[in-house]
């Protein structure tokens, strides 16, 4: 009796399993999906700029005088020296964590990405 409970669950448990491996089929994901985060203006922009600093660096009268959605005058910011992220006041301002104020600072990865378009160039794609 005990023995046909047993089988009879495990029949049960593999029938369940089946059905759930057979309905899980992966899907793939359209559009949404935010550019992977490069050192590229195009990138930085949508993963960084536009989340965490636009709501301040946008505008008639952006925080800090720094427009972050003009690509055009962000080449000439005295914020950013084009391949000098150390002289860079935006590269100094989020590695430190001052920028984005009152939020949670960058993480290394973003803050790695900003150094590496300002080394490189700031290239737009
Ligand atoms: C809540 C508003 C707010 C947000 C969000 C914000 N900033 Fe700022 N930012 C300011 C203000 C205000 C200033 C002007 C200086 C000050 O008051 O600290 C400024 C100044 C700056 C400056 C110029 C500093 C200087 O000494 O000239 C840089 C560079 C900067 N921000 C970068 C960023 C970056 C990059 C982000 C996003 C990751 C960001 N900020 C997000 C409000 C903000």
């Amino acid at each position: 009796m005990k023995k046909v409970t047993i089988v009879g669950l495990s029949l049960l448990l593999l029938v369940a399993c089946g059905k759930q491996s057979s309905s899980n089929q992966s899907g793939v994901q359209e559009g949404g999906t935010p550019p992977a985060l490069t050192g590229t203006y195009a990138s930085i922009d949508a993963n960084i700029f536009q989340p965490l600093c636009y709501r301040c660096h946008t505008g008639t009268n952006p925080a800090g005088g720094d427009d972050f959605s003009n690509y055009p005058s962000l080449l000439t910011s005295y914020d950013i020296v084009s391949g000098n992220p150390e002289q860079s006041q935006l590269y100094i301002d989020v590695k430190n964590g001052v920028m984005p104020k009152g939020g949670p600072a960058l993480s290394a990865v973003q803050v790695q990405a900003i150094y590496d378009w300002i080394k490189n160039g700031l290239p737009q794609h």
